[in-house]
């Protein structure tokens, strides 16, 4: 007879759940005693294993987030480690943008609430090294406008000469239109690049996603990405028990998207708020 931990632990494995779910999955359990259960496993299933470094865990998956700089932390990971990786990096393209305006929120603080860095050949090079061979890297980036197409353009060059394959441009239609002048913008670009010829896992994936973009109070990150959309990109890309890296890991939404379709993942986030918020917002969503 499996233990009641056994039991949460395997269908929380399967099933992304609220308590309320998890109530009607377990009927011959009492509520109080469920809650004692993943009140205890939270600390289990979160832990500060040293100074900067968290990992979170779910039956047999394990996401680590480590807090830093990823020009930094890269350089110490080990060659050909990951299966694939899928960012969502602080490019600085969009900074005059939110200098001006005066209408939406991001406008009036004049910023975004993160610093921003553009990708180098030196992190793309690393990037490179730490994935294996026929890996697949997605980089999503802004929307093709005349102010961003040169610098969308110069991303994939650099990439390139660090040695990536540049395969495709997919999108991502978020739903809902926003603020702008030459269509009411919708979408966002994601480049997919490989190291070398890429892997063929899932071809029924299709180069157009639509996700609704994360909005409201359930959001922790002022560009949050969907997790619908991140596991559209894990399961084109990996295999269950494969690793996936995110160098720029915002609020973890990649962790949770690893962990909910029963991938490893390594985050590195630099600010340290974010950095908590992120492996803590995956553990609660994973076990409350
Ligand atoms: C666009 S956001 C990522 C948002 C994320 N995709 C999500 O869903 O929440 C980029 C993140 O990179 C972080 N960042 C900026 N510079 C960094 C660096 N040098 N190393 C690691 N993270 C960095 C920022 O703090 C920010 O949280």
């Amino acid at each position: 007879m499996k233990t009641l931990k056994e039991r949460l632990v395997e269908f929380l494995a399967d099933n992304e759940s609220n308590l309320k779910e998890i109530y009607e999955a377990l009927p011959d359990e009492k509520e109080t005693t469920i809650r004692g259960r993943l009140n205890e496993n939270i600390d289990k299933c979160f832990r500060r294993v040293s100074r900067g470094i968290y990992i979170a865990t779910v039956g047999d998956t394990q996401c680590a987030l480590i807090e830093g700089d990823s020009w930094d932390e890269l350089a110490k990971l080990e060659d050909n480690s990951f299966d694939a990786i899928i960012t969502d990096p602080p490019y600085s393209i969009l900074n005059a943008q939110m200098q001006t305006g005066t209408t939406r929120a991001r406008n009036l603080k004049k910023g975004w609430d993160f610093e921003t860095k553009d990708i180098d050949s030196d992190l793309y090079s690393e990037m490179l090294r730490v994935l294996k061979p026929n890996g697949h890297f997605f980089c999503f980036m802004p929307a093709a406008k005349h102010d961003t197409y040169d610098y969308i353009y110069n991303q994939i060059k650099i990439a390139e000469a660090a040695g990536f394959t540049f395969n495709s441009q997919w999108v991502w239609d978020k739903k809902v239109i926003s603020l702008g002048y030459n269509g009411r913008p919708r979408h966002e670009l994601i480049l997919f690049f490989s190291k070398g010829k890429r892997r063929r896992i899932n071809n029924s994936i299709a180069d157009v996603q639509t996700h609704s973009r994360m909005m409201g109070r359930k959001k922790v990150h002022q560009t949050e990405k969907p997790v619908e959309l991140l596991i559209e990109l894990i399961r084109f890309s990996t295999y269950p028990g494969d690793v996936v890296l995110d160098p720029f890991a915002g609020s973890y939404s990649l962790g949770l998207a690893a962990m909910l379709t029963g991938r490893h993942a390594v985050g590195i986030e630099k600010h340290p708020d974010f950095a908590k918020a992120g492996i803590w917002r995956m553990t609660r969503s994973l076990w409350t």
